[in-house]
């Protein structure tokens, strides 16, 4: 079993990615032949700086390496280190209906975020599609809001097989944890670096504690029972937490007699701790010169050999060369 996913560097990893997508790629790694990668190309359609860019690409390799990627168990590699995707999504984006791109969700929410509607954000599930496609991947671990993406891929899969040859295109299939599909940010809302609600995965003892005593809560007396429906407290407890300390809090809502502020406290000291592993791993890798570079180019290098042939067997079907 092939698995494949992608994370955009967009800025620092938060919560909702983490318990969204990552955690189900790391322990996929385990079950089959895994490849993750850095969508720098598909960055571009909101980052135009050629510092943050790198930046931000070199922030998420050594994040996701934190968070516990293996090297030694998958191929770890930067997008655009293997050019020949944007080859294979110019060949699918001659088969890719504009119907089925204006239906896309993600390009609507973006434009009505203030990001420019540029061709590149309109075709980037063709670009996802290609990503997906090029290393005959069979499970692509995403969260929901990319599910619709990977539908799009399976159309142009299935259309390109039709147009040139059953069994071109190995079809995937995703895979979402509906349990953690939608993770809270701080407003209650769904966690997002565009909706500037997020809490990120290393962030400073004292940003943290800011940010987790500032969760919105209602005016619900200290006395009385608090709501579990909704609130962003328990969601987040939840992911942190052990089901045993869940419990409690969850008895301590219902209860009443305890106020937010105490919850809270919980819930950061919850936090500080889950992540604690990971940050010291963190300034490990920070601390070893050269391992990040060295990793990503390893990966490169086995990520494009796969992707050559796929897109020689593309170029073949098609008539191309
Ligand atoms: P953002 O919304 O902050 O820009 P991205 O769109 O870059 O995040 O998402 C990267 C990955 O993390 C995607 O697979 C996405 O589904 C997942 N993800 C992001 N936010 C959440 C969330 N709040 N809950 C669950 N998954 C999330
Ligand atoms: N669109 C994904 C996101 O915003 C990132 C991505 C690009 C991706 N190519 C992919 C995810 C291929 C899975 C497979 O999160």
């Amino acid at each position: 079993m092939r698995i494949l996913s992608g994370l955009q560097p967009s800025g620092r990893l938060h919560i909702g990615n983490y318990f969204g997508m990552m955690e189900a790629a790391l322990n996929l790694q385990h079950e089959g032949e895994a490849y993750y990668f850095i969508a720098d190309y598909h960055s571009l359609t909101s980052i135009h700086d050629a510092k943050t860019l790198r930046e931000n690409v070199r922030e998420l390799a050594v994040d996701f390496l934190a968070c516990g990627l293996d090297p030694a168990k998958c191929v770890f590699f930067r997008q655009s280190d293997v050019p020949e995707v944007t080859e294979l999504s110019w060949i699918l984006s001659t088969v890719t209906p504009m119907g089925l791109l204006e239906r896309c969700h993600s390009y609507k929410d973006k434009v009505a975020h203030g990001i420019s509607a540029s061709h590149g954000l309109f075709a980037y599930p063709v670009l996802m599609a290609a990503d997906i496609l090029i290393y005959d991947s069979d499970v692509v671990p995403v969260g929901k809001d990319q599910k619709q993406h990977v539908e799009v891929t399976r159309d142009l899969a299935v259309k390109m097989n039709e147009a040139f040859g059953e069994g071109l295109l190995r079809i995937p299939a995703p895979r979402i944890r509906e349990e953690t599909a939608v993770v809270p940010g701080l407003d209650g809302q769904k966690m997002s670096k565009s909706y500037n609600n997020t809490i990120q995965l290393f962030e400073e003892e004292k940003a943290l504690k800011k940010k987790i005593m500032g969760i919105k809560t209602d005016s619900t007396p200290v006395e009385d029972p608090k709501s579990i429906e909704g609130s962003s407290i328990l969601a987040l407890y939840k992911l942190v937490a052990s089901p045993a300390d869940y419990d409690v809090m969850v008895a301590d809502h219902q209860r009443g007699g305890i106020g937010y502020g105490d919850f809270k406290k919980r819930l950061l000291q919850a936090t500080w701790d889950f992540f604690a592993p990971m940050r010291a791993r963190r300034e490990a890798i920070l601390a070893e010169p050269g391992y990040v570079d060295r990793v990503l180019a390893d990966g490169a290098e086995k990520a494009r050999k796969i992707a050559r042939a796929t897109l020689a067997r593309v170029r073949e079907a098609v008539g191309l060369g």
